[in-house]
């Protein structure tokens, strides 16, 4: 039984789901949800704020800022109250209203960003503003976890040994891609095994992260509006990309199974499955990494007219559906016509 002191002292780490019965392919999702920031970017927020700790760079009356889609922002919230520090998370206008409140219960500042960046996305315009702070005031101390070699070392020193211990004939290994720490850090790790582990890396369409064309994405957590600067391509041997909307179908299929996982799980389990399904599956031993839990995404992913609104009224089929309807108005709702089980 854990004991803990401190919010960030707990992390479970062993816990694996078989998708075999939902998706009918031999496929284990590593669940990184369960810890009290709720996400995998509490493991890259541990170790930056340790290294920085270490190297002196973070002080009493430093103030920590950082730029964050929402997951690493709740996660430096909870360890900047544990330990003392302000915080303050700048985000943008995609992130859930949920994570806001979050990072705001636990004490620190959000700053929203409304204008997007020349490739339509916000990084740029959440960089800037970071940057400027900094400029303005020596006590603003930037972790930048595009950058910080504490990010992908946290997922070699964990998360990739992690996976080692309970698979040792892992054969391929599929990680969603936003800074890519979880990325370089498991590929890193991988490289040096004792067999070749194929390493697919799994990116959301309108991306830029490996190049292409960037476009509308909505769902925080994967995919990013410039090349990560962690990426080193060498290590990843595929690139697997996912439409949203495939995205959404299979967060829902697992939803009505019970498991409600975040958008990101479902780009990595939809990317997953159908490289399975191209492949020889049989005897694969295929592991996903499931970077956080569904109830962040309540009003968005599982909520029907944000879906309808920006994925059309097609995005589901009715046997799929497992978000409830939100009424504009307080007209008498129509019966719900769903089958039934
Ligand atoms: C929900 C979610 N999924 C995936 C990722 C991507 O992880 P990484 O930044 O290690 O590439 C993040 C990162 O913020 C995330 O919040």
């Amino acid at each position: 039984m854990p004991v803990i002191s401190a919010p960030h002292d707990f992390n479970e780490g062993r816990l694996f789901v078989d998708l075999e019965p939902i998706f009918g392919c031999p496929l284990y999702l590593k669940c990184e949800g369960f810890n009290f920031a709720g996400s995998i970017k509490l493991k890259a927020a541990n170790e930056m704020v340790a290294s920085a700790e270490r190297d002196g760079i973070l002080k009493p009356d430093s103030i920590l800022v950082e730029s964050s889609s929402g997951n690493l922002g709740v996660a430096l919230s909870m360890i900047a109250a544990s330990k003392g520090y302000e915080f303050l998370c700048v985000t943008d206008s995609r992130c859930n209203l949920s994570t806001r409140l979050l990072m705001e219960a636990l004490g620190s500042r959000v700053h929203i960003v409304a204008d997007p960046d020349e490739n339509g996305g916000f990084l740029g315009t959440r960089v800037e503003y970071v940057r400027s702070l900094c400029a303005s005031d020596s006590r603003y101390v930037w972790l930048s976890q595009y950058t910080n070699p504490g990010n992908w070392r946290a997922h070699y020193r964990t998360t990739a040994q992690q996976i080692a211990r309970h698979f040792p004939s892992l054969d391929v290994l599929f990680i969603g891609t936003g800074t890519a720490g979880t990325l370089m850090g498991c590929a890193r790790y991988f490289r040096q095994w004792h067999r070749p582990v194929r390493i697919v890396a799994v990116d959301s369409v309108g991306s830029v992260a490996f190049g292409g064309e960037p476009g509308r994405r909505m769902i925080p957590g994967l995919g990013m509006s410039m090349r990560p600067p962690l990426l080193d391509e060498s290590y990843v041997n595929e690139v697997i990309r996912v439409e949203e909307a495939e995205t959404i179908r299979t967060c829902h299929r697992m939803a009505r199974r019970g498991f409600l996982f975040g958008g990101s799980t479902g780009t990595v389990v939809s990317g997953a499955t159908e490289w399975l399904s191209r492949h020889d599956a049989q005897d694969i031993t295929a592991v996903a990494i499931a970077p956080d839990l569904g109830e962040r995404y309540l009003d968005t992913i599982y909520q029907t007219n944000w879906l309808q609104d920006l994925y059309g009224d097609q995005i589901l089929d009715p046997d799929e559906m497992t978000a409830t309807v939100r009424t504009e108005e307080s007209a008498p709702r129509e019966p719900d016509r769903r089958p039934q089980p």
